[in-house]
This record gives C-alpha cells, structure tokens and sequence, in this order.
C-alpha cells in the first residue's frame, strides 16, 4: 500500500531520480526546475510512498488564477507500480478538489507517443485542445489536454465593434 503526502523542498533529490528513470532526457525536468516547483512556484506536488519510505510517484499541479486553471506540469509512476490505478487515483483527486474549490479547468501537455498517458487522460475526460508541433523538440509533438470542471465564469455581454465581428 502506498501513502500520499504534499511534497517538501527537501524531497528533490528523489524526484529528480525518478523523474530521470521516467522520462526520456529531452522532457525530464531538471534540478533547477524541480527547485522552483518545489519551493517558488503557486501549486503543489504530490507524492506517493511505499511502506520503505521510497519514492513510487508524483503529480505536481500548478495554479493560474488568471486563466481559471490548474496545470498539471507533470505526472509520473515508479515503473513497479504502475497499471494498479495509481495515476488515476492522484488525477481522481486532482479533479474532485478542482471541482469542490469551483476551478473552471484543468491543462495538460502529453507527448503525442505517449500511450501509456494518453489514454488515461482520455479516460478521465481530457479532451485535445490545441496541437503543439516541435514541443519537446524536433518532431517530438505533443497536444495540449483540457478537462473542463465548470463553465467558464459568465462576466457581462461586451459589445464587439462591428470591424472585429467581420473578421
Ligand atoms: C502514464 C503513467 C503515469 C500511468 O501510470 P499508471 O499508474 O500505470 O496508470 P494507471 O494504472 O492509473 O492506469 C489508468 C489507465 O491508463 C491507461 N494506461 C496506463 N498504462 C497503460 C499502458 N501501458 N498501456 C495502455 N494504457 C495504459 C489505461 O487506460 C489504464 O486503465 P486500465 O488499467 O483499467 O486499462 C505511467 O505509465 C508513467 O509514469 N509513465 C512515464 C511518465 C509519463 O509518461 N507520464 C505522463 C506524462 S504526460
């Protein structure tokens, strides 16, 4: 069994090595990234444990309030772990407390290869919103996933000038 907890600043040098284990070099984040998501960035990131107090997983998820959405910057499960329902655990609990705190969205990038993810955001409801050509490189595309939580806030009928209704 697995336990979660929020993750602290001193937890960097574990996800930095699960990280490299999970992700091809061209779309692991770095230490330096790592520290800023850890310590400066408005968000959190979840952990996963084993019994052993070894690192099994990680969901980091940040806040723009500006665009009504959480961002999932990244998601990922120790390889012995996986195909048990754990990332979408962590992603159901994402979505529940995005709801209950009245988020409009939740957004992700997903490498267009990636058929283990993929379908476990579809599943959950993603749906593709924008495609993104050279994302992680040269010919590495990948696409952008929105789930949407709530209409978007209604703020008042804006009059358009009638020379931007023609274009
Ligand atoms: C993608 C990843 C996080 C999935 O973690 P996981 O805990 O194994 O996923 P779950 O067990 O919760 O799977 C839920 C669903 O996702 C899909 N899925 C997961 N792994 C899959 C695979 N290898 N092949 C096909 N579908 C898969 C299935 O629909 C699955 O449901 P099912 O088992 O009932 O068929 C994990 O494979 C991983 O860490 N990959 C490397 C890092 C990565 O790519 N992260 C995502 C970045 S966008």
């Amino acid at each position: 069994m697995l336990t979660l907890r929020a993750a602290r600043p001193d937890d960097l040098g574990a996800i930095v090595k699960l990280e490299r284990y999970c992700f091809p070099p061209e779309v692991a984040f770095g230490r330096n990234r790592w520290h800023y998501l850890l310590s400066h960035a408005k968000g959190h990131t979840l952990l996963l444990h084993d019994a052993k107090g070894q690192l099994m997983g990680y969901l980091c998820l940040l806040e723009h309030k500006g665009w009504d959405r959480l961002v999932i910057q990244t998601l990922a499960i120790h390889w012995r772990m996986r195909r048990q329902g754990w990332a979408r655990r962590l992603l159901e609990q994402v979505i529940a407390k995005g709801k209950a705190q009245g988020w409009g969205a939740i957004r992700l990038e997903v490498a267009d290869g990636n058929d283990e993810a993929l379908p476990l955001y579809q599943r959950l409801g993603f749906k593709a919103q924008q495609r993104l050509p050279d994302y992680y490189g040269r010919d590495q595309h990948a696409h952008r996933l929105v789930l949407r939580l709530h209409e978007p806030k209604k703020t008042g009928a804006v009059a358009i000038p009638g020379y931007l209704r023609e274009l």
